[in-house]
């Protein structure tokens, strides 16, 4: 029997939302005690946003669904799945997903699969992969599928503190996409382990072993890579170029940015120890001494990532740098981080660049989950200029910003420990300065129950790209 496959599925439109305030990075090295240099050069993080008690994770999912909607002229009784991956828990049992329907059943859309899914960092990619999943199953309807991602990364003071972030994502699934899924080429790689993980239901933050989560990220990026590679060996036997050779542009989960130039040293590594000694003097010189290293004994091993970063800094400069702009400049958003990357390369990329190109991404959520998968960017000129063109208001809308100081930051950060949870709660956070279009949280009522309302769209910043349409 024939498969009717739908053809080209992939991302048809994206759209990302960050905080409105922000803190500099500088600042906080010099508020925290911590030498110059710290959080900027050795994380490579300059800026980190934050929200007030005004936003949690429903008001964020809402904002992005909504002007994902808005901004594309997608009609609601077009969308048949509705994901959410978050790892930012505020209900044990009531899903995100079921918030978000307030944006649809006000349109007659009820029949909507999808709910939340959870791991760390990695619940948006299995929000995604669910969303394809359906798209290519016996259950598709023939409608589209939205997969979200959004958190609030926040630590309690100490060193995890400025690898926080937050931001939401919105990803329309669909066929005939600009941005199509490789099939076949899904790599995973799952653990159990206590490398960062979230006990304290009370509590917003992580219990968090940063160092352990650094090794695991990497043991997940070597297993996954080896997978990927040699899933792509099978599934293109003729295709004449095999590891970062194939790859056009690789992108990575971004807890802060100096991990991911470690990262794609790494995957440099691995291509070093795959390829046969005799060509490898050729093809590596220079790295000789590294021959025998054997993958498992590397992980702390400052020698061999210092080689393989200066080896692989071009690979990294030509396929990867340029999808770092918004984990710069608003840090971890963890479940989006990924997605942010992706979006960052897109729109600091010529188009022309861009087209008929292959880009891996390798998602990874502690505890651990973690997978590397691919999608070939459309050769159709018109499709890829359609999807660009609703990204133009990115750059614009970090430039928009509000810096706020070490002080504020750390103010805030104790209103949100002190109230998480409260009710019934009035947040005391500025709604002046949200950008328009923003959901806020209104109030929390003595049963828990969380009201939403919306910052009207102003002039002012409908020039800062922040329009509707
Ligand atoms: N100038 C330049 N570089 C500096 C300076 C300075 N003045 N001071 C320190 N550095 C460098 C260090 O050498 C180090 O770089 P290196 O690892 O390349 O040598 C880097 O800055 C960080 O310094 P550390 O002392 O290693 O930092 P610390 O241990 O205090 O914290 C950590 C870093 C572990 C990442 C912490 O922020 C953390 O726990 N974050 C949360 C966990 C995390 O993000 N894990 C990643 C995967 S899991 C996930 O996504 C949540």
């Amino acid at each position: 029997m024939k498969t009717m496959w739908p053809e080209n599925v992939g991302i048809l439109a994206i759209d990302v939302i960050f905080p409105s305030q922000y803190v500099d990075q500088t600042e906080l090295e010099i508020f925290d005690g911590v030498s110059a240099g710290k959080y900027t050069i050795g994380l490579g993080q300059d800026k980190m946003g934050f929200c007030s008690d005004r936003e949690d994770i429903n008001s964020l999912c809402l904002t992005v669904v909504n002007r994902l909607l808005e901004r594309n002229h997608i009609k609601p009784t077009s969308i048949g799945r509705l994901e959410v991956g978050t790892e930012t828990i505020i209900d044990k049992s009531k899903s995100v997903k079921s918030v978000l329907m307030q944006l649809f059943a006000q349109h007659g859309v009820t029949d909507l699969e999808g709910i939340d899914t959870t791991n760390a960092c990695y619940g948006g990619t299995a929000a995604l992969f669910n969303s394809i999943n359906w798209i290519e199953s016996s259950s598709w309807d023939g409608r589209l599928a939205i997969a979200v991602c959004a958190d609030i990364a926040v630590y309690a003071k100490g060193n995890a503190r400025p690898t926080g972030g937050a931001g939401a994502i919105a990803m329309l699934v669909g066929p005939n996409a600009p941005l199509v899924f490789d099939r076949g080429l899904r790599a995973t790689y799952m653990q159990h382990c206590y490398d960062f993980y979230k006990p304290d239901l009370s509590s917003e933050y992580p219990v968090v072993d940063g160092k352990l989560s650094i090794q695991c990220y990497m043991k997940a990026l070597d297993n996954c890579y080896q997978l990927y590679r040699k899933k792509f060996e099978q599934k293109f036997p003729d295709f004449p170029k095999v590891g970062l050779d194939a790859l056009d542009g690789i992108v990575f989960h971004s807890p802060f940015c100096k991990l991911v130039q470690k990262s794609l040293a790494r995957l440099g590594l691995n291509d070093f120890l795959l390829t046969s000694e005799e060509k490898r003097s050729i093809k590596y010189p220079g790295l000789e001494k590294f021959n025998n290293v054997k993958l498992e004994d590397t992980y702390m091993d400052r020698d061999v990532e210092r080689a393989f970063m200066q080896a692989f800094n071009t690979v990294f400069e030509a396929k990867t740098k340029n999808s770092l702009l918004i984990a710069n400049q608003v840090g971890n958003m963890y479940t989006p981080s990924v997605y942010s990357c992706l979006i960052s390369l897109l729109i600091n990329t010529d188009e022309k660049q861009l087209l008929g190109k292959r880009i891996a991404l390798f998602s990874y959520g502690s505890g651990l989950a973690s997978s590397m998968y691919s999608i070939h960017i459309t050769k159709d000129c018109e499709l890829l200029q359609k999807l660009l063109d609703q990204l133009k208001y990115v750059k614009p809308l970090l430039e928009s910003r509000i810096k706020s100081s070490p002080e504020e930051f750390s103010e805030l950060m104790e209103i949100r420990e002190k109230n998480n949870h409260s009710a019934p709660y009035e947040p005391s956070g500025s709604i002046d300065v949200l950008f328009g279009g923003t959901y806020y949280l209104k109030n929390v009522d003595e049963v828990h129950r969380r009201t939403y309302e919306r910052v009207p769209i102003s002039n002012q910043q409908l020039t800062n790209g922040c329009q509707s349409s």
